[in-house]
């Protein structure tokens, strides 16, 4: 049964209330959002596994752990997402990058997918779906139902900041895939925004508003 993981480290919810304040510009915004994600990723990634090797060291001969070769991809949802990939591609460098784009519907107003585009090997990798804001669980549910349509198996989802309603429908969706979020905040307003939020991620990350 997958697990909804909430991170209370001082530095990512320190990082997180700057990203909140609406007097946060872009270029601090994007940088708060990628040390976030770093921190995240971090622990995320906790359970890698590793073998040992040998190395030569200044001074001597050493058996020392390393990554063992393992597939791993990151999935950002567009927009918000892509500015989770730089900051996670610098801790795993070998990791590939697919991409989910989403519109929705005028009638049912259900997320509908309009574009994946997975690397290859997609299937057999660790997947770690990128898309900051969970705030009715529909977009979120609906990214990780195209991987697994995709045939992607192993399947994280890392959120900035999710609602109850909406960690609850990705559980209840997909109850196999474990959830990794920096906040649960109270709810959504009127709006479908999430309370209290930081507004529109992709517009407070591209500067587009
Ligand atoms: N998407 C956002 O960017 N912000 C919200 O509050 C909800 C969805």
């Amino acid at each position: 049964m997958g697990k909804v993981y909430v991170f209370d480290h001082p530095l990512i919810q320190h990082k997180l209330s700057i990203m909140r304040d609406k007097n946060t510009g872009t270029k601090e915004f994007r940088e708060l959002l990628s040390e976030i994600a770093m921190l995240m990723i971090y622990e995320i990634t906790r359970d890698l596994e590793t073998a040992p090797v040998e190395v030569e060291t200044p001074i001597g001969p050493a058996t020392v752990p390393m990554l063992k070769p393992q597939p791993i991809c990151l999935v950002p949802i567009l927009r918000a997402g892509l500015g989770m990939v730089d900051a996670v591609i610098r801790l795993l460098p070998n990791a590939r990058v697919g991409h989910i784009g989403m519109y929705r519907d005028h009638d049912t107003l259900r997320p509908v997918p309009y574009y994946c585009k997975l690397p290859a090997d997609a299937t057999e990798s660790l997947v770690l779906m990128l898309e900051p804001m969970n705030a009715t669980g529909g977009s979120t549910a609906a990214g990780v139902t195209e991987l697994k349509k995709q045939g992607c198996k192993n399947i994280r989802v890392v959120n900035l900041i999710a609602t109850p309603q909406g960690a609850q429908l990705v559980h209840e969706m997909h109850p196999d895939v474990d959830i990794y979020i920096a906040s649960m905040d109270q709810g959504l307003n009127e709006n479908a925004y999430i309370v209290p939020g930081l507004g529109d991620a992709g517009d407070r990350i591209f500067g587009t508003k």
